[in-house]
């Protein structure tokens, strides 16, 4: 079995951080979103593994997995316009061959990784295996209709009027009849080759789609509030206490925190679930649970929560910064001046709530 990540797209929803950044690439408790991926897939027993990567963004992407020690083959496959997942395979087809294999969006993170889905799949061999997930609101996604005996019976992008709650997770295991499936296809309302419209030929031509429903947790990073629950999820779940840096006798570090060697606390508390990478001050600061701070970072005289704050950020008298997602090298200081205006420089498309 092969495995297709796909880690290009543009990212426009979680703007202005993908302006520099792979949305793939967005740290998750301090680790690029696509390295849990890489990892659920290689603990699935797969070692040959394509690539989709975009023309903006694949150096980085590939940067980011080469030397990361994953064990397992890659092979880059470059999608030149972002045109749909069922677009994605369909550039891939040559990788692919006539073998199955599993297809993964790169931002998306299960809390129960890969394997039970390859093993049901193995056992059944049917041409399409769809991971599905109850959601309370399912607009947002692929839909699934099941019948009485939980087989696929209609599936659908994006429907105004949901059939039902169960969502389409982004993973997904395939049979080569896909690749007939997906050589039909029409582009959709959004310009799009939809996946979901590929499996629904499948369902058409009474193939065999089986479905599985998810127990365990399902994150899409795709936005900014999902973003911060994934940083919450994994924080809570996979986070072990690992304190290497150091922290002076005025400090105290509670719970399950990760500070990374070569970061530095004085006169501060840090409750976890936290990380904080290598390189980074906190001074008189208190780090709250659910926060995740990058490297070189520099935390001075201020209270942060549930936070995800990415590398070479400096916060500085703030009182308290809540759920907030800060990028690369921003500045957020406090200015003891007489009047209480508010000064800023912006990215394109950044928010503020003050
Ligand atoms: C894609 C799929 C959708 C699926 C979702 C999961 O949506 O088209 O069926 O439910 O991923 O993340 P997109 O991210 O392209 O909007």
């Amino acid at each position: 079995m092969k495995a297709l990540v796909l880690a290009g797209g543009k990212g426009t929803r979680l703007r202005p951080l993908t302006y520099t950044t792979a949305k793939q690439l967005i740290p998750i408790a301090n680790r690029p979103i696509l390295h849990y991926v890489m990892e659920h897939i290689r603990d699935a027993g797969i070692r040959d593994v394509g690539i989709v990567i975009s023309p903006e963004t694949g150096q980085q992407v590939r940067q980011a997995l080469d030397h990361a020690g994953f064990d397992v083959h890659l092979t880059y496959l470059v999608q030149q316009e972002p045109l749909g997942l069922a677009h994605a395979v369909k550039i891939s087809r040559d990788f692919l061959d006539d073998q199955p294999f599993v297809m993964y969006l790169g931002d998306n993170l299960i809390g129960q990784g890969l394997r039970p889905l390859v093993e049901a799949f193995e056992r059944a061999r049917p041409d399409a295996l769809v991971l599905l997930k109850v959601v309370n609101d399912p607009r947002m996604f692929g839909v699934a209709e099941l019948d009485g005996s939980g087989k696929v019976r209609r599936l659908i992008e994006k429907p105004k009027d949901p059939a039902s709650n169960l969502a389409l997770v982004g993973a997904y295991l395939f049979g080569p009849a896909i690749h007939m499936a997906i050589d039909g296809l029409e582009p959709s309302w959004r310009g799009e080759l939809e996946i979901t419209d590929a499996i629904q030929r499948l369902v058409d031509e009474g193939r065999a789609v089986h479905s599985s429903i998810l127990e365990s947790w399902w994150l899409d990073t795709g936005k900014k509030d999902d973003l911060l629950e994934a940083n919450r999820v994994v924080l809570d779940e996979w986070i072990q206490r690992d304190v290497k840096g150091v922290v002076d006798d005025g400090s105290q570090v509670i719970g399950r925190v990760v500070l990374e060697e070569g970061a530095t606390v004085r006169r501060s508390q840090i409750r976890g679930p936290a990380v904080v990478g290598a390189g980074t001050v906190i001074e008189e600061a208190f780090i709250g649970p659910y926060t995740s701070i990058g490297l070189h970072c520099s935390i001075i005289g201020s209270t942060l929560e549930h936070c995800v704050l990415l590398d070479g950020v400096r916060v500085e008298g703030i009182q308290r910064l809540e759920d907030s997602i800060i990028g690369k090298g921003a500045v957020v200081r406090r200015l003891h001046g007489k009047h209480q205006a508010v000064r800023l420089m912006l990215g394109d498309d950044a928010e503020v709530l003050l």
